[in-house]
């Protein structure tokens, strides 16, 4: 679909369409520190409470109104990834798959998919980043003009992520991988939207100390050509990371206490596409029709469908 087209079909549609914006989930990594559950499914496979981990930040990116995507992941976990998004139709997308043959840090995302970017901007999202609440991403790839855009969330533990610094005026200053002394306490999350000069900035980056091509280093660079964008996260907006098996555990606690509670899910892909204007009701209808009989299903039939029935009367 040529932008235009994808254009006119989201105004009709009344939703909105990230013009220009590709995205990347990254899903690779060793997942050492989830070990043994790790050792036959990768991280981002795992469960947070009702589905696997790689579900939040595909609705994350279609919540966005991102319609072209790229999965990225290791030989082995590839195939799985495959098997359970296809080629992203059912989600009203596309997905490539890329493999990255050695974990050698998150800037190389850049570089694999180097020829699915093509003159486009992109962002990336890290496949273990959970995000929830307010309204922070709702535009922000679609209204993205040129440069970095990052976000800054309040941790109680900054040294395990990358570190933003702000002066008085709120501009961001400084930013550092997993510093031993953090500046400040905000962490960067694991989403980051740039302008296509992101690919020529990869190939130019060295290996850090530990031998990866870091994602701070990019940011870095955006910052020192003034063009970065940080913008905080305020309090009621969850970021969740599920890399550890105690966050993984919480991350799981926090979804099921705010589904239980409000009756909705969150990261179900399914429903934002449809929300999204990406798939028609009839074609979700399809979509859920072809599911097992489980709770999954019984929420897209009651809560989505059913209520969008009733809408249209
Ligand atoms: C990575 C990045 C770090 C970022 C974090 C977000 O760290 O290197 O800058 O804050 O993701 O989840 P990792 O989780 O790979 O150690």
């Amino acid at each position: 679909m040529t932008n235009n087209a994808a254009f006119l079909l989201a105004k009709r549609l009344g939703n909105f369409y990230a013009v220009g914006m590709k995205g990347i989930i990254l899903a690779g990594g060793a997942g050492s520190r989830l070990y043994p559950l790790t050792l036959v499914a990768s991280k981002q496979l795992q469960p947070v409470y009702d589905k696997p981990m790689v579900y939040y930040p595909l609705t994350t990116l279609i919540e966005g109104g991102i319609r072209e995507l790229c999965l990225i992941s290791t030989p082995q976990d590839l195939p799985r990834f495959q098997q359970l998004l296809g080629d992203g139709r059912r989600f009203g997308v596309s997905i490539e798959y890329r493999v990255q043959e050695k974990p050698a840090g998150i800037a190389q995302a850049f570089l694999i998919a180097e020829s699915f970017i093509g003159q486009d901007n992109v962002t990336l999202i890290l496949g273990d980043n959970i995000f929830y609440g307010g309204d922070s991403f709702y535009r922000a790839f679609a209204d993205f003009k040129g440069g970095e855009t990052i976000y800054g969330y309040h941790v109680n533990d900054p040294e395990r992520y990358g570190v933003v610094e702000f002066d008085v005026q709120g501009k961001a200053v400084s930013i550092e991988e997993k510093p031993k002394q953090p500046k400040s306490n905000y962490a960067v999350p694991g989403l980051y939207i740039c302008d296509n000069s992101v690919v020529e900035i990869a190939k130019n980056l060295q290996p850090s100390a530990r031998g990866e091509l870091e994602i701070t280093a990019v940011n870095v660079e955006y910052l020192k050509r003034g063009q970065l964008r940080v913008q905080r996260l305020t309090r009621g907006f969850a970021w969740l990371d599920a890399g550890t098996s105690s966050s993984l555990h919480e991350a799981s606690a926090y979804v099921q206490t705010i589904e239980k509670r409000a009756g909705i899910k969150i990261g179900c892909p399914e429903e934002a596409a449809f929300r999204q204007g990406f798939v028609s009701l009839e074609q979700l209808e399809k979509i859920v029709g072809a599911m097992p009989n489980c709770e999954y299903r019984t929420y897209l039939e009651h809560e989505v469908v059913a209520e969008a029935k009733r809408l249209n009367q």
